[in-house]
């Protein structure tokens, strides 16, 4: 232990809290650390030995051990834990002390916590961090939101810490307010869109093609090194060989089919509807993990409910094709999705987000990371006002290349009776959105027969009510 003043504080000492703690040593930081759990505490001590590292008892002490104007990062669980600590913070903090709640925080409580703060001399940021236990402590990405002259005092430290990819730190300014933990949700929004559309094609790929868990890892393994590249490919293949150590069998067969969540992707969705923003990869993730839960519904149902029986196809090569393609489509649909919403958030919460920096600092340390982001950024650098990731003209080949595989595999699923709705969202999505004509027109004439809410012309301005006739 030291008795100088440390250059951080981190409270939190959680797996995620000691891990950015160990981080921040690497880089030649004193951190000192509070966890209102002692036992935290205690496990940090035995980490961090030989480290400049101090662990406090109390959080006066906590206070009192580092440099002013102080550095605070919160790593507390999300909600109520974060009120309470800033609540209990403010009366010891002083004047240019800064604040940053790293938390999977909603982004309206983050506005509300800034607005709170903004009446003392104290600042806030809010912060969001991506890439789990493995990313806090070797380099995570890290999307900021707050005052960009207070995060200009912190900008060295974080871009320290952060994943690198071409030597370039995962980590820049995103803009004011809540900036950054709403770009945290979005980021959680895809990530549940991607694991919904790779756990499709798992069911696909066990199901139809009747593939063991070794050749699943195989598969994934190759799609890795192809035009899927990404953390969450990578780590399912991963997933397949590990064996459980029980039993000796396949781990990935003795977990049970009931898939939980803290409520991002909620979230994601709650706001696109709020915004009328469509993500319906998302929205179908999100239903999908609620499907799930209902483990005992769906065995009575199995009974009941019949469909087509599966045929097997264990020889087909072609199926690994179109599936790759399908994926591959959806994948890009996911993005155009989470990016279409960003665009749309930006405006109406005056965040001025810069869609390039965003998919810059998302190819290095994050769950979403992917090679497909560096064609991302490359398409909002080109035009930051793109609409939409689909119009950009790489991507916009690159789907209309890759549609075909998705409309094969979903034929497939329908055929043999296997929900992908993700997939399927992904593509109806892309049809819809190229469809200079949709039929909406008949909605407009439903709603103003039922309930004389108007409608506009094709023909003329101005908006129009009828007398419908009545059989
Ligand atoms: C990350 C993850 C992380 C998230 C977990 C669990 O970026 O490191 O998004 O923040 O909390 O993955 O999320 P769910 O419990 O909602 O699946």
């Amino acid at each position: 232990m030291q008795t100088q003043r440390c250059d951080i504080g981190l409270i939190g000492l959680g797996t995620m809290g000691r891990s950015l703690v160990l981080n921040l040593t690497d880089h030649n930081y004193s951190v000192a650390g509070f966890d209102r759990d002692a036992a935290q505490g205690i496990l940090l001590r035995k980490e961090a030995t030989d480290r400049n590292v101090m662990v406090s008892a109390s959080l006066g002490e906590f206070v009192n051990s580092l440099k002013p104007p102080r550095v605070i990062i919160l790593l507390v669980p999300a909600g109520k834990t974060v009120d309470e600590v800033i609540n209990e913070l403010i009366p010891v903090l002083t004047e240019n002390d800064l604040l940053m709640d790293w938390g999977n925080s909603h982004f309206t409580d983050t506005n509300i916590r800034t607005n709170q703060l903004a009446k003392s001399a104290i600042h806030f940021m809010g912060v969001g961090i991506s890439g789990g236990e493995y990313g806090a402590r070797y380099g995570p990405s890290i999307m900021p939101g707050g005052p960009k002259i207070v995060y200009e005092r912190v900008a060295s430290v974080l871009e320290a810490i952060s994943a690198k990819v071409k030597g370039e730190p995962c980590v820049k300014w995103l803009g004011s307010g809540s900036a950054g933990h709403y770009v945290k949700m979005v980021h959680n929004g895809i990530e549940y869109g991607l694991m919904q559309l790779i756990s499709e094609s798992y069911h696909l790929l066990k199901v139809i093609a009747g593939f063991s868990n070794e050749e699943l890892q195989r598969v994934f393994s190759k799609w890795n090194t192809g035009l899927l590249e990404s953390f969450l490919i990578k780590i399912t293949a991963d997933l397949f060989s590990q064996k459980d150590e029980l039993t000796d069998r396949s781990l990935i067969d003795l977990i049970l089919d009931r898939a939980q969540q803290k409520g991002t992707g909620g979230w994601t969705s709650e706001d696109a509807i709020n915004l009328q923003v469509p993500i319906p990869v998302v929205d179908a993730a999100v239903s999908m993990r609620n499907l799930s839960v209902l483990k005992e519904e769906r065995e009575l149902a199995q009974m009941k409910l019949k469909g087509p029986a599966v045929k097997i196809r264990p020889e087909d090569k072609e199926l690994l094709i179109i599936l790759e393609q399908g994926l591959y489509f959806s994948m890009i649909c996911t993005y155009a999705q989470g990016f279409a919403l960003l665009r749309s958030a930006s405006k109406k919460y005056k965040y001025d987000l810069n869609l390039s920096s965003i998919a810059s600092i998302w190819r290095g340390g994050c769950i979403i990371r992917s090679s497909l982001l560096e064609e991302v950024r490359s398409a909002f650098s080109l035009q930051r006002d793109l609409p939409n990731l689909l119009m950009d003209q790489v991507v916009s080949e690159r789907i209309m290349r890759s549609q075909k595989g998705v409309r094969s595999v979903i034929g497939l699923a329908v055929e043999n009776g296997i929900p992908v709705p993700a997939l399927m969202s992904s593509l109806a999505y892309y049809d819809s959105y190229r469809s200079g004509w949709l039929p909406a027109n008949l909605i407009q004439a439903q709603r103003d027969n039922f309930g004389a809410h108007t409608y506009e012309r094709t023909d003329r301005k101005g908006v129009f009510h009828t007398q419908w006739n009545q059989s």
